[in-house]
């Protein structure tokens, strides 16, 4: 899979993409995530990226020309499954449009910022858009972090263990079960004993059970 994320605020990525699950899957070649400055492909002598909204208004507007410039490049150079514009009114992401999205090769994303982007470049070069909830954030690049994680960690090889991707909460609409670790008792505190009992069969019917306890008390709406 290989990412590459539009930004004029490359800087922010630095962190997140180095460390952890997603530099490893950098390093075993599995996953390749370019970051794109929009202030490199600027044509004016300040490096303007946004101007002010036409009819008024608070606010900048991303500029379309830096932004075609990119993109434009980029195309000639690579086919693209998704162009995924990150902004507010888009599409809430949830598991199942992480899952369909892992199965892509390429996907470029652009990080909106300020007031959004001029909407030309929404009808012409964007193929998806995409929210990451109900709330606002200062601008696309922590969404999509939040995306580019989410879509990772799925891509065959990048988790050590194959199966711990799909016992995650949401993989089949249930919450996950509780989880414990040594020692089996601490200052009276005992891991239910299920647990420790070696029983496979058991242990998973225990695990389902709880899983679906804790969907009723705390999600009723994925069981819907
Ligand atoms: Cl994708 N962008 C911004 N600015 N705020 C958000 C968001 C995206 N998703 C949720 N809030």
């Amino acid at each position: 899979m290989r990412l590459d994320i539009i930004t004029c605020l490359p800087e922010l990525f630095d962190g997140p993409i180095n460390q952890s699950i997603v530099k490893r899957a950098q390093q075993k070649g599995l996953v390749e995530i370019v970051i794109h400055n929009l202030r490199d492909y600027t044509t004016d002598k300040h490096s303007h990226v946004d101007d002010y909204a036409f009819g008024g208004g608070a606010g900048m507007v991303l500029m379309i020309e830096p932004i075609d410039k990119c993109i434009s490049g980029l195309q000639s150079k690579n086919t693209y499954d998704e162009v995924i514009y990150l902004t507010p009114d888009g599409q809430t992401l949830n598991q199942g449009m992480a899952n369909q999205l892992s199965l892509h090769e390429n996907m470029i994303l652009l990080c909106g910022h300020y007031k959004g982007v001029d909407q030309r470049v929404r009808d012409h070069f964007v193929t998806k858009e995409i929210s990451i909830g109900d709330y606002v954030l200062s601008g696309g690049e922590l969404a999509a972090m939040v995306l580019a994680d989410s879509l990772i960690r799925l891509v065959p090889g990048v988790l050590n263990d194959e199966s711990s991707a799909l016992t995650d909460s949401f993989q089949d609409n249930l919450l996950a079960p509780p989880v414990y670790t040594r020692p089996a008792d601490y200052k009276g505190w005992k891991v239910p004993e299920i647990l420790t009992s070696g029983h496979e069969a058991k242990i998973e019917q225990w695990r389902h059970d709880e899983a679906v306890k804790r969907t009723q008390e705390r999600r009723p709406d994925l069981l819907e």
